[in-house]
């Protein structure tokens, strides 16, 4: 696997792949089994694959771990290479933001959805938006893997590649869990071992509401109480759990039905936890 630091130097190698089509996986590092699913996803998709390693400060609000970000760039090039990975591009700050980042060309994807993560990150996805199109542009990929984790992530980026009519197919691959069905997350490594299993009571609490809405036994607001109780008896601080439309994340409408996605985050101790579950079947809530 090749590694290269420069837009130019990643420009040239993919222009020697005449013929060839290009997924690109776009992480910030620190990598896990999840991120790998996601080259394993992208070899599937396309002859060649490129990753980008660069942990994007405008996407961190002013008091989030920007700093102390996990950076372990030998280890991940080597779950790449392991993975086939053919090319990562490991900017510098000045690659993608040659005027820094107090004033950058920013680009701003309406949001899709109200609240969720945008209400707690304000800026976050700006940030994350300005940061894939520069990548994106540097790439010219085919195809471009996005983890179904981050879902309010994938969904902005979906719309900002429609609206801005990018030349790239975006592919959401399903999110990669711990035995204790704890979403994995370069941000797990911030917990013990026990909170690890504390920690997959937020997908357990999603599979019981999921099962219960299908069934049909009690409305989403009496669902949504009980979850959140259950969810603080286990220590984990509900910042949001949310019904909503899986493309548009809008509230569900009544009398509507619709696979509708359940999304939630918590707070266990400093680290702040992110997962969600589609329903397999449209349901009406009530
Ligand atoms: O999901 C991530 O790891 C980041 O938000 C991304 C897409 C690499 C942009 O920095």
């Amino acid at each position: 696997m090749k590694t290269v630091a420069t837009v130019a130097a990643l420009r040239q190698s993919r222009s020697s792949w005449v013929g060839d089509t290009v997924a690109f996986v776009p992480t910030m590092g620190n990598l896990h089994e999840g991120h790998l699913t996601l080259v394993d996803r992208a070899r599937q998709e396309a002859d060649r694959v490129i990753a980008s390693i660069f942990v994007n400060p405008t996407q961190f609000g002013p008091s989030e771990d920007f700093a102390s970000y996990p950076r372990t760039l030998e280890a991940d090039l080597e779950k790449l290479a392991s993975r086939g990975c053919d090319l990562t591009f490991v900017p510098a700050q000045e690659e993608l933001y040659p005027r820094g980042i107090d004033a950058f060309t920013t680009v701003d994807v309406p949001a899709v959805g109200t609240g969720l993560c945008d209400a707690s990150r304000p800026g976050h996805f700006r940030g994350v938006a300005s940061v894939v199109t520069r990548l994106l542009n540097a790439v010219s990929p085919d195809i471009a893997v996005f983890g179904q984790k981050d879902y309010q992530q994938l969904k902005t980026m979906e719309r900002m590649v429609a609206e801005l009519l990018l030349p790239v197919s975006l592919v959401a691959a399903p999110i990669a869990r711990e035995p204790s069905g704890l979403a994995m997350s370069s941000r797990n490594g911030y917990l013990s071992d026990a909170q690890k299993q504390q920690a997959g009571t937020l997908y357990r609490t999603l599979k019981q509401i999921r099962d219960d809405l299908v069934e049909g036994d009690q409305s989403w607001s009496e669902q949504r109480e009980v979850a959140r109780s259950q969810l603080r008896q286990a220590g984990l601080e509900p910042e949001y759990l949310e019904l909503r439309h899986p493309q548009t994340l809008e509230l569900p409408t009544p009398g509507h039905a619709e696979a509708w996605v359940l999304l939630a985050a918590v707070r266990l101790g400093g680290t702040r936890l992110i997962d969600n579950l589609v329903l397999p079947t449209p349901v009406n809530v009530r």
